[in-house]
């Protein structure tokens, strides 16, 4: 039976993935020697070649891409069996990879620096992307766990619906529809607006409302930040929809105002979603508990009156 360490699991996935013992040597603070030896045993301990050398550089074998398979999965489950350990201390310890679609930022943000202040060892990757684009990452299975909104159905996902994300429509304070009380959906019809980008839930919600309205819209600009559409609606580009989520100070500050639509606030909702086979790391899951509970404490857009 041969014997194969953690530490030569941790040096072979290193090497597999710069395809390089100098490189793989200096991310694990070894000499390359030390590097080259451990892959030699590694390999006499299992019987085949692992990499196939060409020239200066190296690449995994069939049987070297095998193995890495493993080794993925034994890190993985490592670095989780550390985490829990720790957890069980009462002392949380990980790192956590999370994806927040682009109109989900401001509170995510907010939430992650909560729960970091809590438990100061775990460490965060974040991406900030559209909706589009979030889909693709959990397909893939990169994050650990997404917030956006509700999410397609049948795509191997497990979603939980956690907190509303009410869409309004955006005007400067001297657009002729500011102050009108009770407006119709039609009456928008025709109107200039400025858009997030395709692949936007946000753009993909309205487009689908406007067209179920039967209202057409006259796009002047297009963005991906929700932060462009409101100083462009500011300064008069044409209205805009937005999550009140995004809204806090404008409104507080009077550069903008919420039109008075019928049917809006339209209510839509923030889900914390995960990938069906992709196991949930101790610390993803304590994230997640985390978001469920506190999530509503993190977003004040309490200045939403209309008109
Ligand atoms: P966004 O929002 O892609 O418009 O930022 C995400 C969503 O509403 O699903």
């Amino acid at each position: 039976m041969p014997h194969i360490s953690m530490h030569q699991i941790r040096i072979f996935d290193s090497v597999a993935r710069y395809q390089s013992h100098t490189q793989a040597a200096e991310k694990l603070h070894m000499t390359q020697p030390a590097v080259s030896m451990q892959m030699k045993k590694l390999e006499e301990n299992i019987g085949v070649e692992l990499f196939e050398r060409r020239g200066r550089s190296i690449m995994l074998s069939k049987a070297g891409k095998e193995l890495r398979e493993y080794c993925t999965k034994i890190i993985y489950s490592y670095n989780n069996m550390l985490a829990f350990s720790e957890q069980v201390k009462g002392h949380e310890i990980g790192h956590l990879t999370i994806s927040v679609a682009t109109t989900a930022n401001q509170f995510s943000t907010r939430i992650l620096s909560a729960f970091s202040k809590k438990y100061p060892d775990v460490t965060i990757s974040l991406d900030v992307t559209n909706r589009q684009r979030i889909l693709q990452q959990l397909d893939n299975y990169e994050p650990d766990l997404v917030i956006m909104g509700e999410p397609p159905k049948g795509h191997g996902l497990i979603s939980e619906q956690f907190m509303p994300n009410p869409l309004v429509i955006i005007a400067p304070p001297d657009h002729p529809f500011a102050k009108k009380k009770g407006l119709d959906i039609t009456d928008i019809d025709n109107q200039k607006f400025v858009v997030r980008e395709e692949g936007s839930g946000t753009r993909e919600t309205i487009e689908r409302i406007f067209k179920n309205a039967g209202i057409t819209y006259n796009t002047t600009m297009e963005m991906s930040s929700n932060e462009a559409i409101k100083h462009s609606v500011a300064a008069g580009f044409g209205l805009g929809v937005v999550s009140l989520h995004t809204l806090e100070l404008e409104l507080n500050n009077a550069h903008l105002v919420v039109l008075d639509v019928k049917g809006f606030p339209l209510e839509r909702h923030w889900h914390v979603v995960t990938r069906e086979g992709k196991a949930i790391s101790p610390v993803a899951l304590s994230f997640k508990k985390f978001l469920l509970k506190e999530a509503n404490q993190y977003t004040h857009h309490k200045g939403a009156s209309k008109g």
